[in-house]
């Protein structure tokens, strides 16, 4: 299992929870019932499912597509470590992941 930390805008850890290898970051999102949007449910046509990865952990994950990059470029808040939650496949090898959910009109909760 890949444990998964969400902290809200301001950085304090809002939800941890664990999930299965092979699992999308925005799926375990939602169960987690974090403020992200995801309105394209992962085609890659808005950037509401962007989150702000930890740096070193950012740097374990597989690069972004171009697509994803251009994407990213739309997103409010949009940091080095950016990286949309519907292209996010959890591995074993990831251990563990923590992201932070951007503020902004799409990510209701902390708009
Ligand atoms: S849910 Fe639309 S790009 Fe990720």
């Amino acid at each position: 299992m890949i444990r998964v930390r969400f902290h809200k805008p301001d950085g304090t850890l809002d939800k941890e929870v664990e999930a299965k290898p092979g699992t999308r970051l925005l799926d375990v999102a939602w169960a987690a019932k974090q403020p992200l949007e995801g309105a394209c449910e992962g085609v890659m046509a808005c950037s509401t499912c962007h989150v702000i990865v930890d740096k070193a952990d950012f740097e374990r994950l597989p690069r972004a597509s171009d697509e994803e990059e251009d994407l990213l470029d739309l997103a409010a808040h949009a940091t080095r470590t950016s990286r949309l939650a519907c292209q996010i496949i959890l591995s074993d090898e990831l251990g563990s992941l923590s992201v932070r959910i951007p503020p902004g009109s799409r990510n209701w909760l902390y708009g």
